[in-house]
């Protein structure tokens, strides 16, 4: 099975859209990990897509916060945007955040927004962090998303761990070896924080043990304007030009 993996969409239609006719003919399944909406113009028009294309989606912190109505623990732009998107999402589409789940199996893969640990919040950012989550693994993959910044761990043995970082293209290919569990970060597809501006898209195909992260140029410039145009913080607009 060859399996697609987005995360993090955040309201980004033309890096969803894009992404999606990407990954059409090359995979089986689709997992969406959760931040469908949040910072993005689009919030509405991503929860239909991804509820059209998914055979799974998860629920992000984003989702969380419009769930509950409480911005407390989110920065300013991102509650400024989370406010804005409780606004113009519809009541159908709220009932659908409210059911997406925390985590998610398939055969021995583990599917999670941010960190075992802590399904909706917690940032896996050093070999330290990923250290612990192992613990909690009892699957050989654990895929996530959150930081927006692609990476993946490899534990060998008890106490070591290998940190895999993408190439100078912000591309990862990784072969899935037997002897060691992973954990791997599929970045972000509507709004990627390395410095690459163009979309994450992941496949895994579970036959040749391959992962590869796949970069996707989309047409940027319209999401940028419909930033602006919708009255969103600046700030997003020249994040998703920029990929910081
Ligand atoms: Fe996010």
């Amino acid at each position: 099975m060859r399996i697609g993996i987005i995360s993090d969409v955040h309201g980004n239609l033309e890096a969803l859209n894009s992404t999606l006719l990407f990954l059409n003919s090359r995979i089986d399944f689709l997992a969406v990990l959760g931040d469908t909406v949040g910072y993005g113009p689009d919030p509405e028009e991503c929860i239909g897509t991804v509820k059209i294309k998914a055979n799974l989606i998860l629920k992000g912190n984003h989702e969380e916060g419009i769930i509950t109505g409480n911005y407390t623990a989110f920065k300013d732009i991102a509650r400024v945007s989370l406010e804005w998107t409780a606004k113009v999402i519809t009541s159908d589409s709220l009932k659908s955040i409210r059911e997406f789940k925390e985590t998610a199996e398939v055969e021995d893969i583990l599917f999670v927004h941010a960190a075992i640990s802590s399904p909706l919040f917690k940032y896996i950012i050093s070999d330290k962090d990923a250290m612990n989550e192992f613990a909690l693994l009892d699957k050989k993959i654990c895929f996530i998303g959150h930081t927006h910044i692609p990476a993946a761990y490899r534990k060998e043995g008890e106490d070591r761990i290998d940190v895999i970082h993408p190439d100078f293209s912000g591309k990862m290919e990784i072969e899935i070896e037997q002897g060691y569990k992973y954990i791997i970060n599929t970045g972000s597809t509507g709004q990627p924080r390395d410095g690459f501006p163009f979309a994450c898209a992941s496949i895994y195909d579970t036959e040749k043990h391959l992962f590869t992260l796949h970069r996707v140029e989309y047409p940027v410039e319209i999401t940028r304007k419909k930033i602006l145009e919708k009255g969103l913080p600046s700030v997003l607009a020249r994040r998703v030009v920029q990929g910081i």
